[in-house]
């Protein structure tokens, strides 16, 4: 990617900021609204899928106007987005810190396009994969594929962290609507408390466990499953059927070979593709399994009409873009921390939980590409819980509280489940249009004055309580609204998402594919294992550290 401006020294940067300092204060989004009755149609999106309806971007509820916004657009022009976009998808090596193509796109390149990395065509290798994916899948879900015992495989056992994790977890609860013929499960954590829950509820001759993990190294999950493949050996007696009972999701197959797992029992995967972005891959094997191939395939249609959708659109008609520059102006200009994601969708609990990791795993980072320290905010943090819970949990903090938080709301038109003739989604709709509209409008001194009048308060009570009934707002949010969550729009937003994430990247000059910061504690809690198993009082570290290890080995039984 070519070398950029400092971002502060773009000229276009500081017009932005003479925007926030002084026009952006005084816009007050409800005079804006109650002026332009157009302003819906001038700040929403709708983009027509092929096969799951229309999905709506709506974010004219945003502190931005006819002079900020394009301005905004200018900047992505300036940070050259289109190059940057044209140079990822070509498989240039934009994650040059570890000297990689960043090439996700390719895993749901359903046009199957040649897409180079290293002046080699990747599509071949996917589409193989995909179609030993599309065996074992029909296989395992037919009851073809048998276990040592003869029995059919009734349960899936993901074991993987982070990238490996996540994406499974969070897809397969979204589509929940979607599956019926096996159950899947998820062991993460090293707490040893998730592998043992997980055992419980699951038999030996049944089980399909699946090792993901793409370097095959990763302490917590090489633990889990050795863990796992002892207490399968403790029934199934003869190491010889393992084979009918593990799989590796991994990139590594000299550590597949040496784990014990039958080389045809490894889907692999490429060092382009990142730990983040990997459900798209042989990772997403637990998903396959769970909604059947077909939906599977649907997911990745749905990420590569978003894929075209980013790459195609003109930057003021582009969902990741608008996303990405709504997100910057408010993080480098309003000093907004966070980001929330909030679904109204059951289904879509693990959203904010995956876009966690998808984006601060991504932006978390403070030096640009040429290695010098940023003197900007880069990534939010980000974090949500679906609606309504959250309204009744922390809505109050976004409301009334002191922070700036720009809010992501997301919703389907069609419920899977129109319980009470769609009631129940009726009112979980009324509740996601009624917060985007009160923390943008706010409510007045003198509406809510008026309010305590009508409902007979009386001075001095009435002047005691008046400042607490006021909201500011002027709270920005989007809207984004699909028809239904199928396996289709669930791709797509995905896809929307990761594409924010890389135009924001782009925008300050950071590496997003990297993730040396998870690095440090790894390191570390190497050395401290063996002191922690050992006898010897531990003297090496500072006294926090120390008197942590200390009083654990004095104190623990086992
Ligand atoms: O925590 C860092 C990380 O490298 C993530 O990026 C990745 O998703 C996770 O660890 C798991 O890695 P692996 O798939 O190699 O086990």
């Amino acid at each position: 990617m070519e070398a950029k401006e400092p971002l502060k020294s773009e000229a276009v940067w500081k017009k932005l900021q003479s925007h926030a300092d002084n026009t952006a204060k005084k816009i007050q989004m409800r005079v804006l609204f109650e002026q332009d009755p157009k302003r819906f149609d001038k700040y929403s999106l709708i983009l027509k899928t092929p096969k799951s309806g229309d999905i709506l971007l709506d974010y004219s509820k945003n502190i931005i106007d006819e002079h900020i916004w394009p301005d905004l657009l200018e900047l992505a022009k300036a940070r050259k987005v289109e190059a940057a976009r044209k140079a990822m998808f070509s498989g240039e090596k934009i994650n040059f810190t570890e000297n990689r193509s960043v090439l996700h796109i390719a895993l749901r390149n359903r046009s199957n396009t040649p897409i180079n990395s290293d002046g080699q065509d990747v599509m071949p290798a996917v589409n193989n994969v995909l179609e030993q994916m599309k065996g074992f899948v029909n296989k395992v879900r037919d009851g073809s594929w048998k276990g040592y015992s003869g029995k059919q495989i009734t349960d899936i056992v993901n074991i993987g962290i982070g990238g490996s994790d996540l994406g499974p977890v969070m897809v397969t609860e979204a589509l929940h609507a979607y599956s019926g013929k096996l159950k899947v499960h998820f062991v993460s954590n090293i707490d040893g408390t998730h592998v043992a829950e997980v055992l419980k509820t699951i038999d030996p001759d049944t089980t399909m466990f699946l090792i993901a993990s793409k370097t095959f190294t990763t302490q917590e999950t090489m633990t889990n499953a050795e863990s796992a493949r002892t207490w399968f050996l403790e029934k199934a007696k003869d190491k010889k059927h393992v084979a009918l009972h593990f799989a590796a999701l991994s990139t590594n197959s000299a550590k597949v070979n040496e784990f014990g797992i039958d080389e045809k029992n490894m889907f692999p995967f490429w060092d382009w593709v990142g730990g983040r972005y990997s459900l798209w891959s042989a990772i997403g094997l637990s998903i396959a399994l769970f909604v059947g191939w077909e939906n599977f395939e649907a997911l990745l249609d749905g990420a590569h009409f978003m894929d075209k959708h980013f790459q195609e659109a003109p930057l003021d008609k582009n969902a990741p873009v608008i996303l990405a520059l709504l997100g910057v102006w408010y993080g480098n200009f309003f000093g907004a921390e966070t980001h929330a994601l909030l679904p109204y969708d059951q289904y879509l609990h693990r959203f904010a939980a995956y876009f966690q990791q998808g984006d601060m795993e991504s932006n978390g980072k403070y030096v640009t590409r040429s290695g010098k320290k940023v003197d900007y905010t880069t990534g939010p943090v980000v974090w949500g819980e679906p609606g309504t819970n959250g309204q009744h949990a922390f809505y109050q903090l976004i409301h009334q509280g002191t922070r700036l938080i720009p809010c992501d709301f997301i919703a389907p038109v069609e419920t899977h489940n129109p319980i009470r003739k769609g009631l129940h989604h009726s009112i979980l709709l009324a509740n996601f249009f009624a917060q985007t509209e009160a923390l943008m409008r706010g409510k007045t001194f003198d509406e809510a004055r008026k309010e305590l009048e009508k409902a007979g308060t009386k001075s001095p009570d009435l002047e005691k309580i008046l400042p607490h009934k006021v909201f500011e707002g002027n709270r920005p949010t989007n809207s984004i609204v699909v028809q239904k969550v199928t396996p289709f729009t669930l791709g797509a937003l995905i896809a929307m998402y990761e594409h924010k994430i890389f135009v924001q990247g782009v925008i300050w000059d950071i590496n997003s594919y990297d993730q040396w910061g998870v690095e440090l504690g790894k390191q570390l809690a190497n050395v401290i294992l063996p002191e922690l198993e050992g006898d010897a009082e531990v003297k090496t570290h500072d006294s926090s550290t120390n008197g942590l290890i200390n009083f654990v080995k004095h104190h623990r039984k086992t």
